[in-house]
């Protein structure tokens, strides 16, 4: 029996420039590009597994060991069959080539941090997806133009899922062509090797599944939001800017624009009919940490010293030079003492947890 197979894994991305908001509902195209920073592959990533031999009768997808039928995923079927469209014309192109792209394939993917917690699951999760089908059919992958293109199938999954392809900091282009959307796809801005002072760190504030999804979320902002129409019009110029900031290692700028993104962002889901509240109380604190830190930074003188941002859910991420994480680890620690044990990763040492009162 023949079978072929692919594993990869992709790592979450956490956008500076939020994406909120389609165009385009099945093609998922959106009504401003957007900015993120992939995270290093070593904490937060999906790897998938993509297999497919003659004898399979099914399309068939196991999350996290959770059985799923594809063909009856409208998302995974159409990422699937647009990969699988690639492989004809490839074997059309090579005729020694096996046959494979009419066969049903078995895909195992598999998370190393919770599903829909506003943790960027699904960013991973068909990045992964696109990038093992493309490693299973042999199509191109050796240029950035190829992941721009593999981009493209990756969006129809999960929109921010295209920016998890490429390393560093990543643009989503939202595109002019409205009929395929054949030019909303993500670019590299700058590697992950151009900038490596900058650190993330991520706050799990809570690990539930979030209340309002992502998609759902959207469309109600599209539809209610007249604030959303402001951003829509402004959020293009933020993104120049940012880019101009991270192309100079300007943190300052960085952190001010990525803080401003992620509050509008949280203002426009609150501005929705019915309103959406993402973040928590915990939430709100950390942004009162982050704010007083900088605050006390730039009375002394100096800049900011570090960003949040928030998802579609209550997590903060931090991002911050790599020196100033040590005291940011700190004062989360002071502020919101941990209910477990907790290893510092620079003291490499397990500080006792409180229970929060
Ligand atoms: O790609 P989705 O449908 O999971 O939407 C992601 C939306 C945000 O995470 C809130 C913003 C973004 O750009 O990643």
């Amino acid at each position: 029996m023949f079978v072929k197979q692919a594993t990869v894994s992709a790592p979450v991305n956490i956008a500076c420039i939020k994406y909120w908001g389609k165009r385009n509902e099945s093609l998922i195209l959106p009504t401003n590009p957007s900015l993120s920073v992939t995270l290093s592959q070593d904490h937060l990533c999906s790897t998938t597994t993509s297999r497919t031999c003659a004898e399979y009768e099914e399309n068939l997808l196991w999350l996290n060991g959770k059985e799923v039928k594809i063909d009856n995923d409208k998302r995974l079927n159409t990422c699937l069959q647009a990969m699988r469209k690639q492989r004809e014309r490839y074997e059309a192109k090579y005729p020694n080539e096996p046959k494979i792209s009419k066969w049903k394939v078995h895909i195992c993917s598999e998370n190393n941090f919770p599903t829909a917690a506003g943790l960027a699951s699904s960013a991973s999760g068909f990045a992964a997806l696109a990038y093992s089908l493309a490693h299973l059919y042999d199509l191109p992958l050796s240029d950035p133009a190829d992941i721009s293109d593999l981009s493209l199938n990756a969006r129809q999954g999960s929109g921010s899922a295209c920016r998890s392809l490429f390393g560093g900091f990543v643009e989503w282009q939202m595109g002019r062509d409205d009929l395929l959307g054949s030019d909303s796809r993500a670019v590299q801005v700058a590697d992950h090797t151009f900038w490596p002072e900058i650190h993330a760190l991520i706050c799990i504030v809570s690990d539930d599944k979030k209340g309002t999804s992502s998609t759902a979320g959207m469309q109600r902002t599209v539809e209610t939001s007249a604030l959303f129409q402001y951003r829509i019009q402004h959020v293009e110029e933020q993104l120049v800017d940012i880019k101009q900031a991270i192309l100079k290692k300007d943190f300052d700028t960085f952190a001010k624009i990525t803080m401003q993104d992620s509050n509008q962002f949280h203002a426009v889901a609150l501005d929705t009919d019915p309103p959406i509240f993402y973040m928590n109380d915990v939430s709100r604190a950390i942004i009162g940490v982050v704010t007083e830190y900088n605050r006390v930074s730039i009375a002394a003188g100096g800049k900011r010293k570090a960003a949040y941002t928030f998802d579609a859910g209550p997590n903060a991420v931090i991002y911050a030079p790599g020196e100033n994480m040590k005291e940011i680890i700190g004062m989360i620690i002071q502020y919101f003492p941990q209910p477990e044990p907790f290893k510092d990763p620079f003291l490499n040492e397990v500080i006792e947890g409180t229970l929060v009162p």
